[in-house]
C-alpha cells in the first residue's frame, strides 16, 4: 500500500506541472508539492473551492472529454473537500452522474449500470497557503465485457492545463493501471471506495 502511495506521488509530482501552468507568475515550481497540505477547516475548504471551481472546470473541459464537461452540475456527494491520502495529499469533492446514483447506497456485490461517471476533482494547498488546481479522477462503467482486466471500469486522470494524463481507454492507459490495483481492494462495493462518513452529505 505505502509503495502504491509513494508511486501514485510520483505521478501527481508531475500532474503538479500542470498546476504550474496555471500559476505562470509562480516562480517556486518545485515546492507545488502535495506532501504538508494545510489543515483546511470544513469552512475554508468550502470558500477556497468556491473561488476555484469555475476555473477548474474550465480547465478541466479543456480535455474535451464529453463524459466529465458538465461534472459540476450534478450531486456533489461530500459537506466540504476533504484530504485525499491516496490521491497525492489532496482536497478533494466527490460528483456523481445520473446513472451513478446507486453510488451512494450501494449493498456488497451490487454493481453500478453502465454509464456511471464518478468524478473526484482536486485542489492543492501547500503549506505556505499557495492553492491550486489539483488533477481530476475518473472513472466510468463501461459496457459489459469492454474491459474485463479492470471490471468494465474506465480510469482516467485530467490534469489542470486540460491534458488527458491518462486514460485507461485511450491515452497512456499504463500510467493508469495502478488505479484499479488500488481500487480492487473495494472489488466488493464495486470497486469504489466511496467518502469518509464524516464529510458524507446528509450526515
Ligand atoms: C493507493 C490507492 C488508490 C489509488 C492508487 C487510486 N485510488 Fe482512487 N480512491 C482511493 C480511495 C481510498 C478513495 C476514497 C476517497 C479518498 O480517500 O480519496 C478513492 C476514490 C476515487 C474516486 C471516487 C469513487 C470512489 O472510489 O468512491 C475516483 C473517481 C477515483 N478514486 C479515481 C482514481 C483514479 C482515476 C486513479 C488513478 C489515476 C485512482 N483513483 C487511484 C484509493 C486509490
Amino acid at each position: 500500500m505505502h509503495q502504491t502511495t509513494f508511486a501514485f506521488g510520483g505521478l501527481l509530482g508531475l500532474a503538479a506541472l500542470g498546476a504550474t501552468a496555471l500559476a505562470q507568475s509562480d516562480r517556486h515550481d518545485s515546492h507545488i508539492a502535495i506532501d504538508n497540505p494545510a489543515d483546511l477547516t470544513n469552512e475554508e475548504g468550502r470558500r477556497i473551492y468556491a473561488d476555484l471551481k469555475d476555473r477548474m472546470a474550465a480547465s478541466y473541459a479543456m480535455s474535451d472529454m464529453p463524459e466529465i464537461d458538465s461534472y459540476q452540475t450534478w450531486p456533489i456527494l461530500n459537506v466540504a473537500p476533504y484530504v485525499s491520502a491516496t490521491h497525492g495529499q489532496r482536497y478533494v469533492n466527490n460528483y456523481v452522474n445520473q446513472a451513478a446514483a446507486g453510488y451512494a447506497t450501494l449493498k456488497p456485490g451490487e454493481r453500478l449500470p453502465a454509464g456511471s461517471v464518478l468524478v473526484k476533482d482536486s485542489i492543492t494547498v501547500t503549506d505556505d497557503g499557495r492553492i491550486f488546481p489539483g488533477a481530476l479522477f475518473g472513472m466510468e462503467k463501461l459496457a459489459a465485457g469492454a474491459s474485463p482486466e479492470t471490471a468494465d471500469w474506465r480510469y482516467f486522470m485530467v490534469i489542470p492545463d486540460g491534458s488527458i494524463f491518462g486514460d485507461t481507454m485511450g491515452d497512456n492507459p499504463d500510467l493508469m493501471t495502478y488505479c484499479h490495483d488500488c481500487h480492487l481492494a473495494v472489488a466488493d462495493r464495486d470497486y469504489t471506495f466511496f467518502i469518509p462518513e464524516e464529510y458524507l452529505a446528509g450526515n
